[in-house]
């Protein structure tokens, strides 16, 4: 199913059908996956249809509904078991966004609430369709936050995708520099290309470019040779989990990131929902860390850039611990070091 630029949405759900926008094609072609069933669901978020932490955690609650639709007939023990053996396996597709786990766990309030799976499966609808809306919200709260941090003229540098199609809608990472932008601040995006999955050069390009702000785009290697002329201002990316200590697990290279700005004397802000948040994790060292294909570092769309029999080290995310991190932006407001006080008052 093909959709104007103009209206890019990440999901949208249909008669019974999720439609996933299938970011593999980006930029180059916009086409939405349609998803029938939570086994579709789980295979489109392993294989990064669908990706960035809290768009995830919105697919996973409509995976759930789909499968309480299909599996509404089941009398109600068996229902039960069906739901459970449903969230192992999208909890099971990828290990390092904590939103995944929360949208589950809140969906799991829905369908262990009463006997009857027919009424169940119309709740477990309205919680997906809930928790999608609330992302935007939030991500729009974060932006009024964030951009409280932005000073006109200000040149951002980013890393990864944590825009519109890494959450329901708006952004985190980028929802502060939209939020910043629409209120009229002068900006410019320096956007790393981040290797291997290539996530802003081909999506976060996209969305900056949509939006009309001034960019550049860089190869990740290129981001120490910019702070050192002085054309970098702040740093600010998204996180798929944060530890109760602030230790923050982002994509791959945003460890880099912080140590040069350290060096550097630059701010780097990590902005994220809550549902981010986990305060069961005491420090980054007990985050998992997911480690991804081979083949998505020996080769460039498809075509082999590596040596054949070459061992190759995939892992997706670092951990950047909380002492490189100038501030995390939630909904609820800015929080500052000590995070582990600062973030444990945000619930
Ligand atoms: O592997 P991805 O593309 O899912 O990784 C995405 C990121 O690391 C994002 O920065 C993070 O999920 C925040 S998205 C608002």
């Amino acid at each position: 199913m093909k959709k104007k630029k103009s209206t890019l949405k990440t999901l949208f759900f249909e008669k019974g059908v999720l439609f996933l926008l299938n970011q593999l094609k980006l930029p180059l072609e916009i086409d939405y996956l349609p998803c029938s069933s939570e086994i579709e669901v789980a295979d489109a978020i392993r294989n990064m249809v669908v990706r960035g932490a809290p768009a995830i955690g919105v697919t996973a609650g409509y995976g759930m509904a789909l499968a309480a639709s299909r599996h509404k007939g089941l009398p109600y023990t068996r229902f039960r078991d069906k739901m459970q053996e449903c969230s192992a396996l999208l909890y099971s597709t990828r290990p390092t966004a904590v939103n995944l786990s929360w949208a589950l766990k809140r969906m799991e309030k829905v369908w262990r609430g009463t006997a009857n799976p027919v009424g169940i499966s119309k709740s477990m609808l309205t919680e997906a369709s809930l928790i999608e809306a609330e992302d935007v919200e939030l991500n729009r709260s974060i932006g009024k936050h964030g951009s409280s941090l932005i000073k006109n003229g200000t040149t951002v540098l980013t890393h990864c995708n944590a825009g519109a199609l890494a959450t329901a809608g708006w952004g985190t990472a980028l929802g502060v520099i939209r939020s910043a932008h629409e209120a009229g601040k002068k900006l410019r995006v320096f956007i790393d290309e981040t290797r291997p999955y290539l996530q802003g050069a081909r999506i976060t390009a996209l969305e900056i470019m949509d939006l009309g702000i001034d960019c550049r785009l860089i190869c990740d290697n290129m981001a120490g040779h910019f702070m050192a002329q002085g054309e970098i201002d702040c740093v600010i990316v998204g996180a798929d989990r944060i530890a109760a200590n602030g230790d923050t697990a982002n994509k791959i290279g945003t460890y880099s990131l912080a140590v040069l700005c350290r060096f550097h004397k630059i701010p780097i802000y990590i902005a994220a929902p809550c549902s981010t948040l986990d305060l069961s994790v005491r420090s980054g060292a007990d985050i998992p860390i997911e480690q991804r294909a081979e083949s998505e570092v020996t080769e460039i769309a498809g075509k082999r850039i590596a040596p054949l029999g070459i061992k190759v080290l995939n892992p997706s995310f670092d951990v950047t611990p909380a002492c490189l991190i100038s501030a995390i932006i939630t909904e609820k407001g800015v929080i500052r070091p000590p995070y582990r006080t600062g973030l444990k008052q945000l619930f």
